[in-house]
C-alpha cells in the first residue's frame, strides 16, 4: 500500500520519508503526483491540523494520505509558540528569525523547559483514520548551537545528550525526536489496522 505524504515542508518530508521507509511503509510525495494541496491550519490542536491536511490530500488524490503537524511548546510562554510554531512572529520571519524571536521572548526566563509535539494523521479513502502523537521533552538553550536539522533545532537542547537537536545526526535525531516517536506509534497502529 502506498501513502502520500501531505507535508510541504522539505525538511519534515525527508525525516518522514526516512523514518517511514525504515518501518517498511512506502510513501510518495504530493509533488510526484503533480499535487500541491495547500491547507489552512485552522485547528486548535496539532492533531486537528494534521487530520485537516491528511483528509485534504486524500480527497484530492483518492489515495491514503499521511500528514504531520508539529511545533515547540515552551512552558515559560504558556505553551507558545505551539500550533503557531511555523508562523511565529509573522510571515516575514525565516527559521533563524523565529528562533531568535523565541530567545528574545525567553530573555530572563529561568524555566527553560519545553517540548516538541508531532501529531501524525492518516486518512483512508473509505473514511477510516489513524492518529498518533509523539513528544520530545527538552529545554530552550540560551544561544543557538549546531547547524543540522531545521526550524527551532539549534535552540532545542537535550540535557541527557548535552546537545541541541541541530548537533545530532539525522539518525540520532530520528531515534529520540517527537516525529520519530509519533511515526513508530503510527506504524504499530497501521499494522493493527491492516490485520483487521
Ligand atoms: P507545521 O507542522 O508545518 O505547521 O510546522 C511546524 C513548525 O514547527 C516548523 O516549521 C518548525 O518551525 C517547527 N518544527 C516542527 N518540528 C520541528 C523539528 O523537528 N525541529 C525544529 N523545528 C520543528
Amino acid at each position: 500500500m502506498k501513502f502520500i505524504l501531505a507535508s510541504q515542508n522539505q525538511h519534515k518530508l525527508v525525516e518522514m520519508q526516512n523514518i517511514l521507509s525504515a518501518h517498511g511503509v512506502e510513501v510518495v510525495l504530493q509533488s510526484e503526483l503533480g499535487l500541491h494541496v495547500e491547507v489552512e491550519e485552522t485547528g486548535a490542536t496539532f492533531a486537528e491540523n494534521a487530520m485537516l491536511k491528511a483528509k485534504a490530500v486524500m480527497a484530492a488524490s483518492g489515495l491514503p494520505a499521511i500528514a504531520d503537524d508539529s511545533g515547540v511548546c515552551v512552558d515559560a510562554l504558556s505553551g507558545a509558540p505551539g500550533v503557531y510554531s511555523a508562523r511565529y512572529g509573522g510571515p516575514e520571519l525565516d527559521d533563524v528569525g523565529r528562533y531568535r524571536l523565541l530567545l528574545e521572548n525567553m530573555r530572563g526566563a529561568r524555566d527553560r523547559t519545553a517540548h516538541f509535539t508531532s501529531a501524525i494523521a492518516c486518512a483512508f479513502p473509505n473514511g477510516d483514520t489513524i492518529e498518533a502523537e509523539g513528544i520530545c521533552p527538552g529545554m530552550i538553550a540560551y544561544a543557538p548551537q549546531g547547524d543540522g536539522g531545521f526550524g527551532y533545532d539549534p535552540v532545542f537542547f537535550l540535557p541527557q545528550r548535552k546537545k541541541t537537536f541541530a548537533q545530532l545526526t539525522a539518525e540520532e535525531k530520528n531515534e529520540i525526536s517527537h516525529r520519530g516517536k509519533a511515526l513508530a506509534l503510527f506504524r504499530e497502529k497501521l499494522e493493527e489496522y491492516l490485520k483487521k
